[in-house]
C-alpha cells in the first residue's frame, strides 16, 4: 500500500531567511492561507524569538489559518520554547519545533559544548516542550556531517523524551542522494524506537541536490519532507515543494508514496510567494517556471500536437499552469502555426496558410517569439491585401538632423513595377507623397494612427490610415516591426480599398 509523505512547508521560516526576502505580517498570513488551500500538512510560520514582529505574524497565522498543523522554530532553550508555544497555541493543531546541532563542527565551533552536554540539553528541551504541547519536533542540525553513532543516540534519546517528529537536516547541502538514502534507511534500522516518531528530512540546495536528496530519503523510508515554495531559503535554498510533490505524484509507483497536496494550486502559490518575496522564478524552473510547459522546437511542437504524451510527463492543468504552450518562433512549422490560428478562430485555406507562414517566418526572424496579437495582425493584413491593386515591393527613406526627409517607394501592380521619390515633412509623409505620385490619385489623409500591436520591445507596429477620395472614404491597416513600413502598407491598403470601391 502507498504510504503518505507529510509535506512540511517552511517557506515562511527558512524561505524567509533568503537574502532580501523579508515579508510583512499581512503577506505571511496571505501566503499561509494559500498554503492551507494547497493542503500542506504543516506550516512552519516563523521563528518567534527572533523579533516581536515575527512572534505576532506566527500568532496571527495560528489564530486564522485552519487545516495544517502550525509550528514555529525554537532553539533548545526555555525562552525560545515559551515564545513558540505562546505564538502557536491558538492553532487547532500546534507543534513546537526545536533545533540543536549534532555535528562536532557545530558542537566545537558554534555551540562550544560537549556531545554529552548537547544531548542533555536536547532531551531537557523536548521534555519541557512536551509539558506544553502534545506535538514536538526535534531537528538534529547539521546531521549530514554528524557522527552516525552519536546521531542515532540523540534520535533515540529525544524520542524517549517525547519527540513526536525527528527531523534529520542536511543543513549545509553536503549530502549526495545514495549516501543520504542509506543514512535514512540505517536510521530506520538502528534507532530502536524510530517507529514511535515521524522521520523527517530537511535538505539544502548548496550542490543543487536538495530535491534529489529529499526523494532518496522518501524512497528509504522518510515520512515527512521539509521544503519551500520555489525552493527559496537560506543561501542556495531548500528542496522545492513543487518538485518534491510532483516527483512523488508522477513517479508514485517508484516511491510507493503519495502526498495530500492539491497540486492544481501549485502555480498560484508559486506566483504569490514570488510576488511577495520579490524573488523571481527562473523561466526554466521545474514545474512552475514559465517555460515548464512551453514547447519551442518544431519537432517537439509537431510531436506534442500529435499526442501530448510524446513530450509531456504531466499535464499543465495538474499544477495549475494553464494550457500547454506552443511557443511560436522561427523554428515553428506550418502545423504549429495552423493549430494556433485555429485556436484563435481562423480557418485558412492551404494557399492562405502557405502565404501567412511565409510572412510569419519573416516576422519570426526579426522577433524572438510571435504572439497571438501578431497572428491576428498578420491575418488582418493578409486578408486586407488579397484583392489589392498595388503591392508594396520596397521603400527607402533618408532623414535625420538638418536633412529634408525624402523617400523612394516601389509599388507593383500586376507584373509592373513603379518607382517614385518624394520629399516630405517626415519620412512617413515623404513615403505617402511618393505613393501618391505613383497612383496619381488626389487622396486626402483623414486619419493616421500608429500603435504597438504587442507589448514587448520587438513589437509589431500597427498602423491605421483613413483616406478620402472625392466622396469615398476607406481605411487601411498595416503591420510590420518597422513602423514606417507598417505606415506605408496601411496607406497602400487604404488606396486599394478606395480603388475597389470605385470599381
Ligand atoms: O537547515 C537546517 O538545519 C534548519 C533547521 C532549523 C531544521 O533549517
Ligand atoms: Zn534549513
Amino acid at each position: 500500500m502507498e504510504r503518505k509523505v507529510h509535506i512540511f512547508d517552511t517557506t515562511l521560516r527558512d524561505g524567509e531567511q533568503s537574502p532580501g526576502a523579508s515579508l510583512t505580517g499581512a503577506e505571511k498570513l496571505e501566503i499561509a492561507r494559500q498554503l492551507a488551500r494547497l493542503n500542506v500538512d504543516v506550516i512552519e510560520a516563523g521563528f518567534p524569538a527572533s523579533s516581536p514582529g515575527d512572534f505576532r505574524a506566527v500568532q496571527e497565522i495560528a489564530r486564522n489559518v485552519q487545516g495544517p498543523t502550525i509550528t514555529a522554530l525554537a532553539r533548545a532553550v526555555k525562552a525560545d520554547i515559551d515564545a513558540v508555544w505562546e505564538a502557536v497555541r491558538p492553532a487547532a493543531r500546534p507543534r513546537i519545533h526545536i533545533v540543536l546541532g549534532t555535528s562536532d563542527i557545530h558542537a566545537r565551533n558554534k555551540l562550544r559544548r560537549s556531545r554529552e552536554e548537547l544531548l542533555r540539553m536536547g532531551v531537557e528541551a523536548v521534555r519541557y516542550a512536551r509539558s506544553l504541547c502534545p506535538d514536538v519536533e526535534y531537528s538534529t542540525e547539521d546531521a549530514s556531517r554528524s557522527d552516525r553513532r552519536y546521531l542515532f543516540q540523540v534520535l533515540e534519546a529525544v524520542i524517549d523524551a517525547g519527540a513526536t517528529v525527528v527531523n534529520v537536516p542536511d543543513t549545509v547541502g553536503y549530502a549526495v542522494p545514495a549516501q543520504w538514502g542509506r543514512l535514512i534507511a540505517d536510521i530506520r534500522r538502528h534507532v530502536r524506537n524510530i517507529d514511535r516518531a515521524i522521520l523527517s528530512v530537511h535538505c539544502h540546495n548548496d550542490l543543487g541536490m536538495a530535491t534529489a536528496n529529499s526523494l532518496a530519503a522518501v524512497r528509504a523510508g522518510a515520512q515527512q519532507v521539509e521544503c519551500t515554495i520555489n525552493g527559496i531559503g537560506e543561501r542556495a535554498g531548500n528542496a522545492s515543494l513543487e518538485e518534491v510533490v510532483m516527483a512523488i505524484k508522477v513517479r508514485g509507483r517508484y516511491y510507493g508514496a503519495h502526498t495530500d497536496v492539491v497540486t492544481p494550486e501549485l502555480c498560484r502559490t508559486s506566483t504569490l510567494v514570488s510576488r511577495f518575496t520579490g524573488l523571481a522564478v527562473a523561466r526554466s524552473k521545474a514545474v512552475v517556471g514559465a517555460n515548464a510547459f512551453a514547447h519551442s522546437s518544431g519537432i517537439h511542437q509537431d510531436g506534442v500536437l500529435k499526442h501530448r504524451d510524446n513530450y509531456e510527463i504531466m499535464r499543465p492543468e495538474e499544477v495549475g499552469a494553464g494550457e500547454t504552450q506552443i511557443v511560436l518562433t522561427a523554428r515553428s512549422g506550418r502545423h504549429a502555426v495552423r493549430h494556433r490560428l485555429e485556436q484563435l478562430g481562423y480557418r485558412l485555406t492551404p494557399a492562405e496558410l502557405e502565404r501567412l507562414h511565409a510572412r510569419f517566418l519573416e516576422l519570426a526572424d526579426v522577433k524572438k517569439q510571435v504572439f497571438d496579437d501578431d497572428l491576428h495582425a498578420l491575418v488582418a493584413d493578409q486578408r486586407g491585401t488579397t484583392n489589392q491593386t498595388y503591392h508594396l515591393e520596397s521603400f527607402r527613406v533618408a532623414c535625420g538632423t538638418g536633412v529634408t526627409p525624402s523617400a523612394s517607394v516601389v509599388l507593383r501592380s500586376g507584373e509592373v513595377l513603379f518607382e517614385r521619390s518624394a520629399a516630405g515633412d517626415g519620412p512617413v509623409d515623404a513615403c505617402f507623397r511618393a505613393v501618391d505620385s505613383i497612383t496619381g490619385l488626389p487622396v486626402a489623409l483623414k486619419e493616421y494612427r500608429l500603435n504597438a500591436a504587442t507589448a514587448e520591445k520587438e513589437a509589431l507596429g500597427e498602423a491605421r490610415v483613413s483616406l478620402q477620395l472625392e466622396d469615398r472614404t476607406a481605411a487601411g491597416h498595416g503591420v510590420s516591426t518597422d513602423v514606417i513600413e507598417a505606415s506605408v502598407r496601411a496607406y497602400v491598403s487604404a488606396i486599394n480599398r478606395l480603388l475597389s470601391m470605385g470599381k
